[in-house]
Formats: structure tokens, C-alpha cells, sequence
């Protein structure tokens, strides 16, 4: 078999068997296939297009390109969760331990910031102490203990996805659907979960920015799961506008310790509600979706789910003590509020420049390896639909000593507009695939 040659099929339209993708991929996470023959054929992917089978074929051979976790020895469903990635999106902080809360097990593995998007683990490691890191040992040792346990992806999980990723970023074949659904399926499917719960963020904020591309994208991965035997459905859920109020690392957890005390923001409260409700009835907890919401809801009033938090944070080596006390949490010394030229209705709160403005204040990173500051970010004073007086606050703006603060306001000012009439409510469930 000659590399060339499929990158000649894939250019002309034609589907690459199973065996000729097994042998690019090995190829190509090896090395004997050079950068400049890979780099062709994903760019002939990215513009031909794949049949469900060759994505299936793809993600499976990346699949076996790293180890899969065993997660057999530890009794029941085991029901994963991932989002796209969002702006404010804190939902599988939230909805992990609420979910093993209501009987649920939850296996998770996070990544981190990319872009404007925040990374969950990011997130978490604004906690002090909490350990992201476990081996795959400690970590099925506090999902059999706890119900769940979030840590960061292994090196030896989908090398070719490390591979792939890296080469794609500077060759412009990031926005490929069968490309982004086997990165991410090939990961998941790694984990070793039975049921998958896929959160597909559509909207300003999000990969995937009209309604039909992350339909797409939710069908291809769903098909994936299924091919690979694995119970996965999506949601489609609105990113117009980052999700709650807060964004930022520890502003974040703070949040989604309100939502776990029962006092989050509505929207976050229906997206995590709806997707805990569809791990319940894959898990096998409740076999309705209604019965499964009530169980939910029980579960945040009682505060079994910030219970359960406090123990996973207590068994990744952090401290607990920050679900009653959130002076415990690293926060930043300098405020700025941004506040309202004119008096109207809040048009619109884009998710991307908020993102980039908390960006600008250090909470995400400009190039690999950089460090994050876990304490700067935004807190929205406001909704998109609020009605606004002239010179009430809108956002604000936590940063340190001024750093990276210009940048900031500019972004947010290009984030909000402010207009004479209300805008139409936009539900933040946009849809589903089964
Ligand atoms: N996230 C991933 O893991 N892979 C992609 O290709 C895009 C988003």
C-alpha cells in the first residue's frame, strides 16, 4: 500500500477501506509517513468529506492507537460526558457530581482551555490542591468510592489524536466534521464509559456556530457510539452567550457551587437538569426522562450533589473546605465595571469576546504551556433581554494589578449591545439526537 495513493482516492472523492485508514493512521502517529503526506491527506478529508463507516473505520484505528481504560471491575453503567466547549461552560463540574449523586457513575476525563473556550480542569485546579493528574489506578479507585472522578486525558490515550491535532492546527484542517468527531469520539470511546452523553455547544461561542453544523456534528458522533457499541446520544445546547454569569477559573467554581446549593443562574440550571436527566435514563438510574429531572432536582435541594463534590475534591487532593468557604478560593485584587452608555434592552452578550476578554485577563493561555491565573475573569451583571439603565453596571471585570485590562474592556464593549427593543428568548436546549 502506497500513502499517495489514498491521498489520490480521498482527493478524488472515493472512501478509503478500514485497512487502508489502519495503515495511515499507523503511519502517520508513528512518523514513517512525513508531515507533508499526512498534512495532504487530511486536508483531502477536510474537503471531501467521509461516510459514516470510514468515520467509524478512522475513529476505531485511532482508537488502537493508544490504551483503552478498563473500567470492567467497577460495577454498573458507566455513563461518560463531553461538551465541545463553551464560555462559562463549568456544566460537567456541576453535572458530575449531581449526577453520581442520584446513583450515577461518572468517569471523566477533561481537557483543558483552547482558544477563546475555557478548560474544565483549568477550572478545578483552581481548587486548592486538587490533583488533576491521578493515575489511571487513583482514579478508579474514587469513581468505585465516590460515583465520580474528573482528571486530565493520559499520555498513552489516542496518540494519534496528539498527532493529528497538532498537525491540523496549522494546516487549516481544524473545521473538518469527520475529523472533529473522531478527535473527540476516539478519546471518549478510550475512556471506557458504556453510555455517552454528548453536550454539542452551538452558537458565537462555540466550534460549531449555525444550528445544521452542529447537527451535523452531533450525528456523526452519535453514529460513532453507536458503531463502536457504545449508547451515545447529543444535545444541542445554545453558546450565543456564555453559560451563567461567571467566567473564569475560580469565578467558575464559585458558580457551580451556587448551582450545587440550588442557587444557580436559570440557564445553567436547565442544561445541566437536562443532561444529568439523559445520563440518569443511559445509566440505567430511572427509565424516564421526567422522573429522572425530579431525582435531579431532589438531589440539588438536599445538597447530596455539593456533598458528593466536597468528596471528590477531597479524594483529588484538594480542599473541601471551599463549598462553605469561598474566601478559600484564589480571587483577584483589581475590579472594573463596565456600565451602559444608553438606557435600552441587552441585544446580545457575545460568548467569544467575553471569552477572549477573560483571555486578555490571563485566565486562558496564549501559546501551549503558558500559566493560567486562576483568580481573573468576568462576571456578567446582566442577561441578553435584561432591560438597562444609562450608566448601570454590566460586567465585571476581576484582574490583577491592571494586567491585560485594556484588551479586556475592548472586548467586552465589541461583546454587548444594547438596543431599543427586546430581543426574542432563546431556549438553551436546541436540540437532541438519539
Ligand atoms: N476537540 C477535540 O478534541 N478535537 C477536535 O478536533 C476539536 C475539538
Amino acid at each position: 500500500m502506497r500513502f499517495v495513493d489514498l491521498i489520490a482516492r480521498k482527493r478524488d472523492g472515493r472512501p478509503l477501506s478500514p485497512e487502508e485508514l489502519d495503515f495511515a493512521v499507523e503511519g502517520m502517529t508513528s512518523g514513517a509517513v512525513p508531515d507533508y503526506q499526512a498534512s495532504a491527506l487530511l486536508m483531502a478529508i477536510t474537503l471531501q468529506g467521509m461516510t459514516d463507516d470510514e468515520t467509524a473505520a478512522l475513529t476505531d484505528a485511532m482508537l488502537r492507537s493508544g490504551d483503552r481504560v478498563d473500567l470492567s471491575g467497577i460495577p454498573g453503567i458507566k455513563v461518560g460526558k463531553h461538551s465541545t466547549g463553551g464560555v462559562g461552560d463549568k456544566v460537567s463540574i456541576v453535572l458530575a457530581p449531581l449526577a453520581a449523586a442520584c446513583g450515577a457513575i461518572v468517569p471523566k476525563m477533561s481537557g483543558r482551555g483552547l482558544g477563546h473556550t475555557g478548560g474544565t480542569l483549568d477550572k478545578l485546579e483552581s481548587i486548592p490542591g486538587f490533583r488533576v493528574d491521578l493515575t489511571i489506578a487513583e482514579f478508579k479507585a474514587v469513581v468505585r468510592e465516590v460515583g465520580t472522578c474528573i482528571i486530565g486525558q493520559t499520555a498513552r490515550l489516542v496518540p494519534a489524536d496528539k498527532k493529528l491535532y497538532g498537525l491540523r492546527d496549522v494546516t487549516g484542517t481544524i473545521d473538518s466534521i469527520p475529523l472533529i468527531s473522531s478527535s473527540i469520539m476516539s478519546k471518549k470511546l478510550a475512556e471506557g464509559s458504556n453510555a455517552l452523553v454528548l453536550d454539542v455547544k452551538c452558537g458565537d461561542g462555540a466550534f460549531m456556530r449555525d444550528r445544521q453544523g452542529a447537527q451535523a456534528l452531533a450525528q456523526s458522533m452519535v453514529a460513532i457510539g453507536h458503531h463502536a457499541g457504545v449508547r451515545t446520544e447529543a444535545v444541542i445546547t445554545d453558546m450565543d452567550t456564555p453559560l451563567g454569569a461567571a467566567v473564569g477559573n475560580s469565578l467558575e467554581i464559585a458558580e457551580s457551587i451556587d448551582m450545587l446549593r440550588g442557587a444557580g443562574p436559570a440557564d445553567l440550571t436547565a442544561v445541566v437538569t437536562h443532561l444529568a436527566s439523559r445520563m440518569l435514563v443511559l445509566g440505567g438510574i430511572e427509565s424516564d426522562a421526567h422522573a429522572a429531572a425530579s431525582l435531579v432536582g431532589r438531589a440539588l435541594a438536599s445538597g447530596k450533589g455539593l456533598e458528593t463534590f466536597a468528596r471528590m475534591i477531597d479524594r483529588q487532593g484538594g480542599d473541601a473546605r471551599v463549598v462553605d468557604d469561598r474566601t478559600l478560593l484564589p480571587a483577584a485584587p483589581g475590579r472594573e465595571r463596565l456600565t451602559a452608555s444608553r438606557s435600552g434592552y441587552v441585544t446580545r452578550l457575545g460568548a467569544q469576546a467575553i471569552g477572549r476578554a477573560a483571555n486578555a485577563l490571563g485566565a486562558g493561555r496564549r501559546q501551549l504551556g503558558d500559566a493560567v491565573d486562576s483568580a481573573v475573569g468576568i462576571v456578567a451583571m446582566v442577561k441578553a433581554g435584561d432591560a438597562v439603565g444609562e450608566g448601570q453596571p454590566l460586567l465585571e471585570l476581576h484582574h490583577r494589578d491592571g494586567r491585560g485590562l485594556a484588551a479586556a474592556l475592548a472586548a467586552c464593549r465589541e461583546a454587548i449591545t444594547i438596543g431599543d427593543t427586546a430581543p426574542a428568548p432563546r431556549p438553551k436546549i436546541l436540540g437532541e439526537v438519539r
